[in-house]
């Protein structure tokens, strides 16, 4: 099942050894990435590959739950708990029951669920809509989401404390751009993989193509690039793909500069980051002011104005 998961740069390798690791138990996981990395498929082959293969493997996708159905979908419901419980109704953590159940954007639950879904976490005790006793289920979660659950946190729209119950193991997949070299093998294995389900010739790449499929950065990730090579695999059967056979949105990127700094998630301080680099420009330069200014690619009189104004002396 691993096998289905192509890739082989350093970080890709890194993340399947520990995900075959895991697999082996029966420890919550937390898969993050964005979309299209393969947190889907990871989840399917974590499974695959624990002493629950052969037992259920239920999917809930917490963001295409109404809020109002949530906690019945996810622990079941007694008969009269509500206007329309017309029977007993078993939740999908009950029918997963001896298996997996995989909570997919489970950024999305709602908050007052976070907190049951923590205490089931912590105790393996449901209790139904309307049931007054609780019932033990042995489940096994595998949880994924592609927000930043610690930006979650911060603004108050993610339980802290499910976090850490749910990260014991976390597998983040690096997105496409952060492993380049995955994208020839890709492009091969999704051109002939479509090849052969359209019964087509399978079509191959030009060097310059191949280039620019092989810099562009993928903000769609896998998914992006599998339904590139769908479309390329038909059109172009058995061809020569080059540049003008792309889709516009990778031959007319803009190349846009490589930025020098990459601002970090939580945003920076910018003055602090400017009086630093006059701090490290003077320490370089032995405090020598001219040449400071020439490091900092600004005039002596600018560089004195803000060492001024940041009482840098
Ligand atoms: N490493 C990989 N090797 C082969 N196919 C992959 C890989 N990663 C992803 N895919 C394919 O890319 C597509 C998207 O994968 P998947 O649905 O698992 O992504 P996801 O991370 O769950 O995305 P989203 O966050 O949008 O739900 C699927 O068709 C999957 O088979
Ligand atoms: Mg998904």
């Amino acid at each position: 099942m691993f096998e289905r998961l192509i890739g082989q740069s350093p970080n890709f390798e890194a993340l399947l050894r520990s995900a075959k690791m895991v697999a082996a138990t029966d420890v919550t996981v937390l898969i993050t990435g964005e979309t299209g990395t393969g947190k889907e498929v990871l989840a399917q082959a974590l499974k695959q590959h624990s002493p629950r293969a052969d037992k259920p493997f239920i999917t809930l996708n917490c963001a295409a739950l109404p809020e109002s159905l949530a906690e019945s979908e996810l622990f079941g419901h007694k008969k009269g708990a509500f206007t329309g419980a017309v029977g007993n109704q078993p939740g999908r953590l009950q029918a997963a029951d001896g298996g997996t159940v995989f909570l997919d954007e489970v950024d999305s639950l709602p908050i007052p669920l976070q907190a049951k879904l923590l205490r089931f976490l912590e105790t393996g005790e449901i209790q139904p809509v309307g049931e007054t006793h609780t019932h033990n289920v042995d489940v096994r979660i595998i949880a994924a989401t592609n927000a930043n659950l610690q930006d979650k946190i911060v603004k108050g729209e993610f339980r802290r404390d499910l976090y850490y119950r749910l990260n014991v193991v976390p597998l983040e997949i690096p997105p496409l751009r952060d492993r380049l070299g995955d994208i020839p093998l890709l492009l091969r294995h999704f051109m002939e993989h479509f090849a052969q389900d359209h019964k087509l010739p399978v079509a191959s790449f030009g060097k310059s193509a191949l280039q620019r499929l092989s810099s562009y950065p993928w903000p769609g990730n896998v998914r992006e690039l599998r339904n590139v090579c769908e479309r390329l695999s038909i059109l172009l059967a058995g061809r020569v793909i080059e540049d003008g056979n792309l889709p516009p949105e990778i031959t007319n990127r803009a190349t846009a500069p490589k930025p020098l700094f990459d601002l970090p998630e939580l945003g920076i301080d910018l003055e602090k980051v400017e009086m630093d680099l006059i701090r490290q420009a003077l320490t370089r330069t032995n405090g020598n002011r001219s040449r400071s200014a020439r490091l900092l690619g600004i005039s002596r009189d600018t560089l004195l104005y803000r060492m001024q104004k940041y009482g840098i002396s």
